[in-house]
């Protein structure tokens, strides 16, 4: 055999082994004899590299390689389902499918929701091609790389395997219960954010531009969804199961009903059995097994007719409380939190569970040594849904707080907010740091290499008391502090001095001032030009911008009426930040929309039509009124009409909405 028959040959072996390890669990050979294949292989494909292959066995340990995602256009939509929550929209929609199959007999395949992100998978000649995330739905990003390294996922389908030449299956990228605390415990001890649950982890991990990252987290994949023009067989339980063969993982847990009862027992027995999975699921999906069916049945504007999701209750477990802890958040939110004997909910064991607010607190009615029922949903953080039992303890009535444990001030409440704050901006230390964090952050003053540890340890250390004192700091005090060397105290100077570049619209909004969000700095920037203008503004004036309402207008006035303000913007001002908005800017064109003919539909929030429309010539491109084939997109709102989504989804215009575009023109 020439060595390059024997890479094919290897090649081979090792796909089938991998499946056999990952896909169904049943491992043929030892793991040493298999690594040593790889290495094997490894060898002989370095030997040969005219035979690089992105789908060999080799390549799934990833490449370092920066991973630029290219967007690719999905050819069939990627829609959503639509939810049910209980056992009688669940028999609603039985009964619609009866109705609009006209009596015909039908199954209905009941399947496991897997809580990960979705992707599309694209096969020609039994070769993964391209695997595109879902995106918005039209068009979704390019993960191929990524997705080669998800050992679950077949690069090769075995040969004559009757699959399709050429075919698109979906299905779910799933972080696992196992790897996902592996990844959160390795996070915490580099102090590094936590992911809150194995779905976000997977996302973030799916989209990381270093495939090595991803190999290394270990994600999974399971198919549930299979299309293309030859598709085997009209049962899409049937199809599934051939997908199996063909190398997919596709879960077992899938299964025919022929009656609304069976459909109810199967999800009976898996909102317990669920538990039991190595993966997050959270909910049923039930789908008119015959695809002549589904095609009758049809599609709304969102999602099929066909299938429905049924969604899981969160889990919930009981366990004793101990004590209630008021957090002063960055914000000055102030959070109670109880801390209870550890039970284990949706895979991890839990102690601390947050009661939201007074009012919250009030209706709990909590005591030391109360039974209360916690319980976790999407989220990582769990939070205390009730008592399990009225209290018997004798221990007093757990009331909210009147002040801030933090620094001592009266807290105050916002008219028609939940919660309480401390109002104490300039003297808090949590609610200092906080401001330094938010005025460092990326969409604010982009000061990156002040991570939140350090803000936090130039500021006990004293070095900081507020935003200003940044553009004061010098080498020589960095370098005392703990944690710095020089590398990173030069990288630290470099970044504060490289932020007084920033743009005005940012500094606004780094300022923080309550309820002045991205958009609306960068509206009033607009408007008003200056700091100068804005703080003299009178309310009537401000109220006029477009955007700016009651509530933000008189958070302006109130910040700029405040003396130690006025002299934190001066000292600013000082240093050297931008107070106006610069000449270009003010007359900034651009070509992003040229030869673009845009469609405006519906209602809008952070424009108004006409401002929308100014923005679209002033970046080159022209509004037109009605959907045709030449329109390039559709800037859609807020109930965008039913005539107009029929033409643009017929045409396959592509519909924007209002923060893609802002994107696309760079107004964000
Ligand atoms: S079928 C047109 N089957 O749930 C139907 N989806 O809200 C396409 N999902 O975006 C989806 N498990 O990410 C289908 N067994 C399953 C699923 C599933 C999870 C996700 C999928 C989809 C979302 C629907």
């Amino acid at each position: 055999m020439t060595e390059q028959e024997q890479i094919l040959k290897l090649r081979e072996e090792l796909h089938k082994h991998n499946y056999n390890y990952y896909v169904l669990n049943m491992p043929a050979i030892p793991d040493q004899e298999f690594d040593m294949m790889m290495h094997q292989l490894q060898d002989l494909e370095k030997l040969h590299p005219e035979m690089a292959d992105p789908n060999s066995p080799t390549q799934r340990v990833g490449s370092d390689l920066n991973n630029e995602f290219t967007t690719i256009q999905h050819k069939r939509p990627m829609l959503s389902l639509a939810n049910t929550y209980n056992r009688q929209e669940v028999s609603d929609f039985y009964e619609r499918v009866k109705e609009g199959l006209q009596g015909a007999p039908f199954q209905i395949c009941c399947e496991l929701k897997f809580d990960g992100l979705s992707i599309s998978l694209h096969y020609e000649h039994g070769r993964l091609v391209r695997a595109v995330t879902r995106g918005d739905g039209t068009q979704g990003d390019d993960v191929t790389q990524n997705v080669r390294t998800i050992k679950s996922i077949p690069l090769l389908l075995p040969q004559d395997g009757g699959y399709p030449e050429e075919f698109e299956i979906r299905g779910e990228v799933l972080m696992p219960w196992t790897s996902f605390e592996r990844l959160n415990e390795q996070r915490a001890g580099k102090e590094e954010p936590l992911f809150a649950n194995p779905r976000n982890a997977a996302s973030g991990t799916l989209k990381s531009k270093n495939s090595i990252v991803v190999a290394e987290r270990g994600l999974d994949a399971y198919l549930y969804y299979l299309l293309g023009d030859d598709i085997p067989v009209d049962g899409h339980y049937q199809n599934m199961e051939a997908a199996r063969k063909w190398g997919f993982q596709v879960s077992k847990a899938m299964k025919l009903a022929n009656t609304l009862q069976e459909v109810y027992d199967y999800i009976e027995y898996w909102d317990k059995e669920r538990k039991n999975l190595p993966v997050a699921t959270d909910g049923i999906v039930l789908k008119v097994n015959s695809l002549a069916q589904q095609k009758s049945l049809g599609i709304t504007a969102k999602s099929p007719r066909w299938a429905i999701a049924y969604k899981f209750q969160a889990e919930q477990a009981e366990t004793i409380l101990r004590q209630v802890v008021f957090q002063v958040g960055r914000t000055g939110t102030i959070t109670p939190v109880a801390n209870m004997d550890p039970i284990q909910l949706s895979g991890t064991q839990v102690r601390r569970a947050t009661l939201h607010n007074a009012d919250v607190m009030a209706q709990l009615d909590l005591h030391v040594g109360d039974h209360i029922l916690v319980e976790k949903g999407g989220e990582i953080i769990p939070k205390v849904v009730g008592k399990a039992c009225p209290s018997e303890s004798a221990s007093p009535k757990i009331n909210f707080i009147g002040y801030c444990p933090a620094c001592g001030s009266k807290l105050i409440r916002y008219e028609g907010e939940a919660a309480h704050y401390c109002p104490n901006e300039t003297g808090c230390p949590p609610l200092i740091v906080g401001k330094i964090e938010h005025f460092v952050s990326r969409k604010a003053m982009n000061i990156f290499s002040l991570g939140p540890e350090i803000v936090e340890s130039y500021f006990e250390q004293g070095l900081i008391n507020n935003p200003a004192d940044l553009y004061t700091l010098r080498a020589e005090q960095l370098l005392n502090a703990d944690k710095s060397n020089a590398i990173s105290v030069n990288n630290i100077l470099i970044s504060i001095e490289e932020s007084k570049k920033v743009p005005f619209e940012r500094v606004l909004f780094a300022i923080g001032i309550r309820f002045v969000g991205e958009i609306a700095a960068k509206t009033l920037a607009r408007y008003f030009g200056s700091m100068e203008k804005i703080s003299t503004a009178t309310l009537d004036k401000l109220i006029q911008v477009n955007g700016i309402g009651d509530v933000i207008a008189n958070s302006i006035i109130k910040y700029f009426s405040d003396q130690k303000n006025i002299s934190f913007i001066r000292r600013l001002k000082e240093y050297g930040l931008q107070m106006q908005i610069s000449q270009e800017q003010q007359e900034a064109k651009s070509d992003r929309l040229a030869d673009n003919s845009i469609v405006i539909s519906g209602v809008f929030t952070h424009h108004s039509r006409d401002e929308y429309k100014a923005l679209i010539e002033k970046h080159g491109g022209k509004n037109v009124g009605s959907i045709s084939g030449k329109t390039s997109f559709i800037l859609a709102g807020e109930n965008m009409g039913p005539s107009k989504l029929e033409k643009a989804q017929k045409l396959g215009v592509r519909i924007m909405n209002e923060d893609e575009f802002l994107q696309l023109v760079g107004e964000v």
